[in-house]
């Protein structure tokens, strides 16, 4: 695995890659890896020639400071995991790789960006909307893979490639869960042992839905109010929302007959964790 801090070193190794008639695979990441980013790359490394994977903890996408400074950063482990899931090209651009004196363009995608996660952390999408599509063309990938966990973002995703035209395909991966249900997740190294504990009523929350959707409820409103339930009794989570929306506009639905997700997002002390599962 060879690790570059430039776009043109990065552009180099596709580049030279794409003429030996490899599929190009991007995988975007913050770091702190988990099961979860290693099932994306041994994804990507089964379905292409080349993987590349991006870490970057981006600074526009965090609406707390506390939250940016906060973020798990390690890169030694993080490179030899990479290396280990077969990654052939890691991208550790700085700050002003990406943001050159006198970057000045937003990305902003409506409607969705505004709905849950945006509404709670205004900004984020317009972050990962911009950090995303510069990532997307400075790598140039046939396909890019992106984790059902961050369910929001990836519907932001979808619609930005397609809105702009970006050639690459957005591939999507089921969530990756701990042994006990919880999803994996970055922040789940800042839970205290109690809070960790406790996190997994988001996920059995999720499973009551699904559990009710299954058994014929259709009432989006039944199900929502039977994940607060779940949600209520767990005197350490503090519920920022428990709903039950539309998959691909996340606005909220009066009946899951035509599809539906249930999405929850909590805070567990300071550290703020989402899940969701879709409803048949
Ligand atoms: O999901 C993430 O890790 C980030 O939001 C992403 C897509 C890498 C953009 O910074």
């Amino acid at each position: 695995m060879e690790t570059v801090d430039t776009i043109d070193r990065l552009r180099g190794g596709v580049g030279a890659a794409k003429l030996a008639g490899n599929t190009i695979a991007v995988v975007p990441t913050m770091g702190a890896f988990h099961e979860g980013h290693l099932t994306l790359m041994r994804r990507a490394r089964q379905e292409c020639g080349l993987v590349v994977v991006t870490l970057f903890v981006n600074p526009t996408q965090f609406n707390n400071p506390e939250d940016f400074r906060k973020y798990p950063r390690d890169m030694a482990r993080d490179a030899s995991m990479a290396q280990d899931a077969g990654v052939d090209l890691l991208f550790t651009p700085k700050p002003e790789e990406i943001y050159p004196a006198g970057f000045n363009t937003t990305v902003t995608v409506s409607g969705i960006s505004d709905r849950l996660e945006g509404a709670s952390r205004p900004g984020h999408f317009a972050g990962v909307a911009t950090v995303v599509a510069k990532l997307l063309n400075i790598v140039g990938a046939d396909r890019a893979y992106f984790g059902e966990k961050d369910w929001q973002q990836l519907q932001v995703i979808k619609r930005l490639s397609l809105d702009l035209n970006i050639p690459t395909a957005i591939v999507p991966v089921p969530t990756v869960r701990e042994s006990d249900g919880l999803a994996m997740s970055s922040r789940n190294v800042r839970l205290s042992p109690d809070e960790r504990k406790a996190a997994v009523v988001i996920s059995r929350a999720l499973a009551d839905a699904k559990r009710l959707a299954d058994a014929g409820t259709t009432d989006a409103a039944v199900i929502a109010m039977a994940m607060q339930a779940v949600l209520s009794a767990e005197p350490l989570a503090r519920v920022d929302y428990a709903v039950v929306v539309n998959p691909a506009t996340l606005e909220e639905v009066d009946t899951i007959d035509h599809g539906a997700l249930a999405a929850i997002a909590a805070y567990f002390g300071s550290v703020r964790l989402i899940d969701n599962c879709l409803l048949s």
